[in-house]
């Protein structure tokens, strides 16, 4: 039976009470969640992997996931998606190069599986009323999945978002305020919001699940390789929660003695604004709040995160790293997904940018497994 608990990510503090969970009361940290992991269980965990069907999605992880054996998740099929091989190309041709296709989840983005762990455990806990900030992909999910919960979804979106965006969020039933801001201009008014109203705010890393639910995109990768984990990964990072969650869920492998936890980590961010990638290249421990964020891959369009200490951490840990890539880089190299079959918005377009960036840097070596992360489908925006 899975048993977790929540603790502090800065002060280790156990997290108690407080029902749905936010951040750590002591020191205001993101809360992760911590299993019982038992070497002796891992076998038949691997075993029940294998064996459940792909339409179980993300879930058929559920003994190192937030559920409990009697609790049903609020799912609409997330995860499961492809881990797709591309054929050699250009400046990467003596890399094994797969992508990790996230723009088939339910709404189109990898964002599904962090919005249906969090509104899971939230109704678990008796909330019928979400609020969240949303750079437009996080919004349209949680609308969904809250939808699908039979609650209500308040979705702060920047001025400027892709009316795609808006009316794909409208029409999962979200209830839209347009901000003249950025999105941390939007999480001010979520948390004022909740404050007002008691909606349960699930910003990046104010609730602890979105991070378990993103970990199953590195869980399946590995699965898909064999249960081996890939020498790299080129994530595009805003908040982070994909980047940790995939550290966590190495991390748990490894404990479990399933997996190596030998995958170097690389973060991939907009050069218009990239409060990461600079932190990283001055030895911080954590990000300074970038002033004039401007790129058009909204999901990276983050100036400031909650998790930036987490992010540092795992890259520095991982012996991985940051790089920036412009926004014509970026969408050149979605094009050219596209031109494979893969349909991927700007933010899959720059981890592939970025990849020929570390090949050419000499840090990606030949023959090396690399897998790019693809977050959303092309048509989200
Ligand atoms: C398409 C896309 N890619 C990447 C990101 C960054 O995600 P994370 O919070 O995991 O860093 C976002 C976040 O909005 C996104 O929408």
């Amino acid at each position: 039976m899975t048993s977790f608990h929540l603790e502090c990510s800065r002060c280790a503090l156990e997290a108690s009470g407080g029902l749905p969970p936010t951040v750590c009361i002591a020191c205001g940290k993101p809360l992760l969640v911590r299993y019982t992991l038992r070497r002796n269980r891992a076998a038949g965990m691997v075993d029940a992997w294998s064996a459940r069907p792909c339409d179980e999605g993300m879930w058929r992880f559920r003994e190192i996931l937030p559920l409990l054996p009697q609790e049903e998740p609020v799912s609409l099929g997330e995860g499961a998606t492809p881990l797709v091989e591309l054929p050699a190309i250009e400046g990467l041709e003596d890399l094994s190069v797969f992508v990790k296709d996230e723009g088939r989840n339910p709404t189109g983005s990898f964002k599904d599986r962090g919005l249906s762990a969090a509104v899971t455990r939230a109704v678990l806990s008796g909330v019928s009323a979400f609020v969240i900030p949303s750079a437009g992909n996080a919004g349209v999910s949680l609308a969904a999945y809250a939808s699908r919960a039979g609650g209500t979804a308040r979705v702060y979106l920047p001025a400027d978002t892709p009316e795609a965006v808006v009316r794909r969020t409208r029409l999962a039933g979200g209830e839209i305020r347009m901000v003249d801001g950025l999105i941390t201009d939007c999480g001010a008014r979520a948390k004022e919001y909740a404050a007002r109203t008691q909606a349960f705010d699930v910003s990046t890393l104010r609730e602890p699940y979105r991070i378990e639910g993103k970990k199953t995109m590195m869980l399946e990768i590995v699965q898909a390789l064999g249960w081996r984990a890939p020498d790299a990964i080129v994530y595009p990072t805003g908040g982070g929660t994909g980047l940790i969650g995939s550290w966590k869920a190495l991390a748990e492998l490894e404990a479990l003695a399933i997996a190596r936890a030998s995958t170097r980590l690389y973060a991939v961010q907009a050069e218009g604004c990239a409060p990461i990638v600079r932190a990283f290249r001055n030895g911080a421990r954590e990000a300074l709040r970038w002033t004039e964020a401007r790129t058009k891959a909204y999901g990276l369009r983050v100036p400031v995160a909650l998790g930036d200490f987490l992010i540092l951490e795992a890259l520095r840990e991982s012996r991985g790293g940051a790089v920036a890539v412009s926004d014509e880089a970026a969408e050149a190299a979605a094009a050219e997904l596209g031109r494979q079959g893969i349909s991927a918005a700007i933010e899959g377009g720059a981890a592939l940018a970025a990849a020929r960036r570390l090949k050419e840097a000499g840090r990606l070596a030949a023959g090396e497994t690399v897998v790019l992360f693809n977050t959303a489908h092309a048509l989200v925006y």
